[in-house]
């Protein structure tokens, strides 16, 4: 008998007479089973099948030789580290007597909804994992984690967990697409093939991290933007991580993720247990843009908080390339008064407020005002704004400490460290031991007083500019220490929790020096992320390109700075504007200094922002040039009711005197007609209305040369 779910619905079914499981997710399946040795094994991934009869009952596959059994051979769902795997193992452990050796087996199973929990058990011991499975039928979303739990009488030493494992179908010639990047250049978009062996991507900094992003896809080597079977997935979490992919020597490509192995330990007594981070995965054959436009849908809808009715990014002011330190009442209200005019929603008052704070030296760790430079405290500043039609926002850094700093005075041993060793100073600065519940409880209370005596603080930017050094918590036993960089980052996602839960109306960014720590674990608690320090618009096209395979541009943050920027470059303004307008506009620049022109363009160009920004933010992006591929660079969004498309274009450069390449748009109705609106009459030909047909075949040309020349169209559905 076959079952089969309506399209778009979800379901879980378990095929009681051959053992398995169908999950179906919208448009992808995902299919496991329980094999003849009673070892979970995975069955199948990719484009949605229908006919539940057509899948075969797991058997697992033969050995290769002496050198490999058939655990090395067989596709896993989660491998523990024993019966002579050398995969990687999704679990390692050492058991209370000594002995390392896991195999985990099938125990049992519930299907709640589009969760499926299946219960598994050491053939030995009382070791037990429970691997939660939930579909997300819109998107074909799974999200996998594992909650390993002691049941034997005596301690446990977790060494590897993680969250799952994702198995490709069996093949060779497999690409890899990943991010990495450094400080002021994150998002930098890697891609090369899959060969026998393993490639690790991972974070040991203790945060996320610039150098390294825990996304990963992979395509069977000529996907492209429309085209092609793409496997993708993210790992939801803010501490050490790691992706392992793997290509065994039995032709099975295999990507392995979830707390970093690194220098972790994680001891577990009788009836206690761990979760591990959740792991998502997703497919689409419609190519690399599919794939964004799948998770961005997805981030927005079922990670972000708010979900779907989450409102629309305000745009923000943020003082710090304009004032940096030296922030005051009254010339942070003369930079408010100056936004408001731009049609800005929201003034953010960077750092520099608090404590003896007038330079990156001192202060971190007094979360109260300065009163040489706010007498009267924020109360003034923020009516300001407020009057002004803003809502306010403000800087925190709480998991920092200057040792030039009251709280570090009193409580030096506050500061990750281990005894009688040199502390790693980086920007001045030490990283608060966050696992300490005493550390986490304090700086709950300190943010909680700014927002209880601030009730109309409606945004906190949470910053953290460095990553760990001398990870020590000398105060925990010490077979409990390296603990630390699981519960430093449990307690930091307790602390946001928390604070939104008491202060509802509160909205977050979260920053790390810019794009440091950018996950689906912070964002799931974060409104909107700071993507890089780096705000020079031609670098941040790039950078922007790289962001969106992997995060919705709702989160991503874009300021529009002064220039020459820091990297010596000069953009005209117009260029900075339609640039930033790419994600969530925010506008960074010393306003004190720009132009009766300038002024006028930028308030143009904020309230075209606020036309469009809903397509932008919530509807579909389409790359259609990279930035990365030559002078020329085109970005469309359709909104999600097909009524708007916006297009960006962008010339850095001009080069032997060519046009740029004509521009073929997507994601429209053939059949529909637009009305045209361009900013700058830098579409040739005149066009007011056109047919979606026309704009996607025939395409149109725009008129950009020079340095740095850009352009947005808008095109508006005729009924
Ligand atoms: C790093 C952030 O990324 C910047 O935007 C700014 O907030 C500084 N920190 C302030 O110290």
């Amino acid at each position: 008998m076959s079952l089969l779910a309506p399209a778009g619905s979800g379901a879980i079914r378990y095929v009681a007479a051959r053992k398995l499981w169908h999950l179906e997710a919208g448009p992808v399946s995902y299919v496991i089973g329980v094999n003849e040795k009673n070892e979970l094994q995975s069955i199948y991934w990719g484009k949605r099948l229908w006919r539940d009869d057509d899948l075969a009952a797991a058997h697992s596959n033969p050995e290769w030789a002496s050198f490999d059994n058939s655990g090395n051979t067989t596709p896993q769902e989660y491998p523990g580290w024993g019966g002579g795997r050398y995969i990687e193992p999704c679990l390692k452990v050492t058991l209370p007597d000594g002995v390392r050796d896991l195999v985990l087996h099938y125990v049992s199973h519930t299907i709640d909804g589009d969760t499926l929990r299946i219960e598994m058990k050491d053939i030995a011991y009382g070791l037990e994992v429970t691997l939660a499975y939930q579909v997300y039928p819109e998107s074909g979303v799974i999200r996998k984690s594992a909650v390993i739990r002691n049941r034997t009488s005596g301690p446990v030493t977790l060494e590897s967990a993680q969250s799952g494992a994702w198995n490709l179908p069996r093949g060779e010639g497999y690409r890899l697409t990943y991010l990495s990047g450094r400080w002021a250049g994150e998002w930098q978009i890697n891609r090369e093939p899959i060969h026998p062996g393993m490639k690790v991507i991972e974070s040991r900094r203790g945060n996320t991290s610039h150098q390294a992003n825990p996304w990963f896809a992979i395509d069977e080597g000529s996907a492209d933007e429309e085209r092609g079977r793409v496997w993708f997935g993210a790992i939801g979490w803010s501490g050490n991580w790691r992706l392992s992919i793997e290509q065994t020597s039995h032709q099975q490509v295999r990507v392995t993720g979830g707390f970093n192995p690194f220098d972790f330990s994680y001891r577990l007594g009788s009836g206690e247990s761990l979760e591990t981070p959740p792991f998502y995965g997703g497919f689409t054959d419609g190519g690399f843009g599919e794939a964004s436009r799948i998770l961005h849908r997805f981030e927005r809808v079922n990670i972000m908080p708010g979900g779907a009715t989450a409102r629309l990014r305000p745009v923000l002011y943020n003082s710090w390339e304009a004032t940096e330190f030296a922030v005051d009442e009254a010339g942070q209200k003369a930079l408010a008064a100056k936004a408001a005019k731009l049609g800005v929603e929201r003034f953010v008052m960077d750092d520099g407020w608090f404590g003896a704070r007038n330079n990156d030296r001192a202060g971190l760790g007094d979360w109260t005002v300065n009163r040489q430079k706010f007498p009267n405290g924020l109360g003034p500043l923020i009516d300001a704004v407020n009057s002004l039609g803003m809502d306010f926002g403000l800087w925190v850094e709480p998991e920092m400490v200057n040792p030039d700093s009251n709280l570090y005075r009193q409580h030096p041993d506050w500061a990750m460290h281990f005894p009688d060793r040199p502390r790693t100073e980086a920007r001045n600065q030490l990283v608060l031991n966050m696992a300490r519940e005493d550390v986490k409880n304090y700086i709950f209370e300190a943010l909680d007083r700014l927002l209880v005596e601030n009730p109309k603080i409606a945004f906190l930017k949470w910053d953290m500019n460095r990553n760990f050094s001398e990870p020590g918590w000398p105060e925990a036993p010490v077979e409990q220490q390296k603990e630390l960089w699981v519960a430093y980052t449990r307690n930091v996602y307790e602390i946001i929790d928390r604070l939104r839960k008491k202060h509802p109306k509160l909205e977050i960014e979260s920053c790390s020096g810019g794009g440091g720590r950018v996950d689906l674990g912070i964002l799931s608690r974060t409104d909107e992320v700071w993507t890089s320090d780096n705000t020079d618009a031609f670098d941040r096209l790039r950078i922007q390109e790289g962001f969106s395979y992997a995060y919705t541009p709702k989160a991503m943050m874009a300021w529009v700075t002064d220039v020459p920027n820091f990297n010596g470059r000069s953009t005209p303004l117009q260029y900075r504007f339609l640039v930033a307008m790419m994600g969530s506009l925010g506008i960074g620049g010393n306003l004190n200094k720009w132009s009766a022109d300038d002024m006028a363009l930028a308030t143009r160009m904020v309230y075209l922002y606020k036309s469009i920004r809903k397509t932008v933010q919530e509807g579909s992006l389409f790359r259609l040039f990279s930035p990365d591929a030559g002078t020329f660079s085109a970005t469309e969004y359709v909104s999600g009711d097909g009524r708007q498309a916006v297009l960006f274009a962008f010339r850095s450069a001009q080069d032997y005197g060519y046009p740029p390449p004509v521009v073929r748009l997507s994601g429209l109705d053939e059949r529909a007609v637009y009305r045209v609106k361009t900013i700058d009459r830098k579409l040739t030909g005149g066009l007011e209305t056109v047919s979606g047909a026309y704009l996607m075949n025939r395409g149109i040309d725009l008129r950009l040369g020079g340095d740095f020349d850009s352009t947005a169209v808008v095109f508006e559905r005729l009924e």
